[in-house]
């Protein structure tokens, strides 16, 4: 099977109330960390790249590992461009083999981000790609940009149903309180699903994508601090609150911080026990293997997408 779109993913995911799990790779080990437990889990899959991905990796050996996962797993895999920011980042992928990406103008007017999606979508269409758009604004990091707390903004239902129609976009992302890295709230985590519930309503059978979705569970936090790590007070969104999104119209949950957090107190915990190890396979192999289990853990028990690939 070649690379899919996520057309049907998300037709199946929206109608039988689960989620497809959009994990960030940067490398060969998380790429097949995450196919090997999609594979196990018989999932569909969606790998994003970011442009930073892009800059570390270069996007011809991603997209070729993208296309060996492909290969050997059989599975619906879907390879997608994450927060393009710019119609030529959009094209360049379009152009090399991408199935789906992303156009996040976020940060622009209402009116300036209708009309840079509507000329990314014009172009991804008429190539047989698909485009995940973004209204609203989520705090955190990603990359370079930084958009600070005060300067995050929750999606307004109001402006959805004008937003699809004039960009003729295939999902939307929004912003109801998740926000990028592994730091997401001070206090007590909470998530607008009242905004949720009133886009789905607006956009009946439309699927709504959550970026910022780590849950950034606590003891892949603990596991990197115990082995001299130093990240008091991260805390992700609680998975019941990602089951719940995953019922109701969110078909897609993007996540990155956790595939993180486990390679990194994989590869801490390897050297604090092995401390003369100099084999790269040596320590980036268990990195691959605590991916993998995050991964089905998150297939299995939080997004329900096993068995329907
Ligand atoms: O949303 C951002 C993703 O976590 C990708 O992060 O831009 O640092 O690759 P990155
Ligand atoms: P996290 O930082 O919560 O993993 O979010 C990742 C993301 O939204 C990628 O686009
Ligand atoms: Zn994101």
């Amino acid at each position: 099977m070649p690379l899919v779109t996520t057309t049907e993913m998300f037709k199946k995911a929206y109608d039988g109330g689960y989620a497809i799990g959009a994990f960030n790779v940067n490398n060969m080990e998380i790429i097949q960390g995450i196919v090997e437990a999609a594979t196990e889990e018989h999932a569909p899959l969606i790998l994003q790249v970011s442009s930073g991905a892009r800059k570390y990796a270069n996007t011809t050996y991603l997209t070729k590992m993208v296309e060996a996962a492909v290969e050997t797993s059989g599975l619906p895999i879907c390879l997608h461009l994450d927060h393009g920011d710019t119609f030529a980042l959009c094209k360049d992928c379009v152009d090399n083999g991408f199935t789906s990406v992303m156009i996040d103008a976020s940060s622009h007017p209402f009116q300036e981000n209708i009309d840079i999606t509507r000329q990314v979508v014009e172009y991804a269409h008429d190539h047989g790609v698909v485009v995940e758009a973004e209204l609203g604004k989520l705090a955190g990091i990603e990359d370079a940009v930084k958009v600070a707390d005060k300067d995050a903004a929750f999606t307004d239902p109001d402006q959805v149903q004008e937003f699809v129609s004039r960009t003729g976009v295939d999902s939307l992302a929004i912003a109801i309180g998740t926000s990028h890295g592994a730091y997401k709230f001070k206090g007590e985590p909470q998530l607008r699903f009242d905004i949720l519930e009133e886009v789905a309503r607006r956009l009946p059978g439309f699927p709504i994508v959550l970026h910022g979705a780590s849950s950034v569970p606590q003891e892949l936090v603990d596991k990197v601090n115990e082995y001299g790590g130093q990240m008091p007070g991260a805390r992700g969104v609680p998975e019941d609150m990602l089951r719940k999104a995953a019922s109701m119209a969110v078909c897609k949950i993007n996540i990155d911080s956790d595939l993180r957090l486990a390679v990194t107190g994989a590869i801490r915990e390897h050297f604090a026990l092995n401390p003369s190890h100099f084999d790269p396979r040596q320590y980036l192999g268990p990195a691959r293997e605590a991916v993998k289990q995050v991964v089905k853990h998150k297939i299995v028990d939080v997004l329900g997408c096993n068995n329907k690939a």
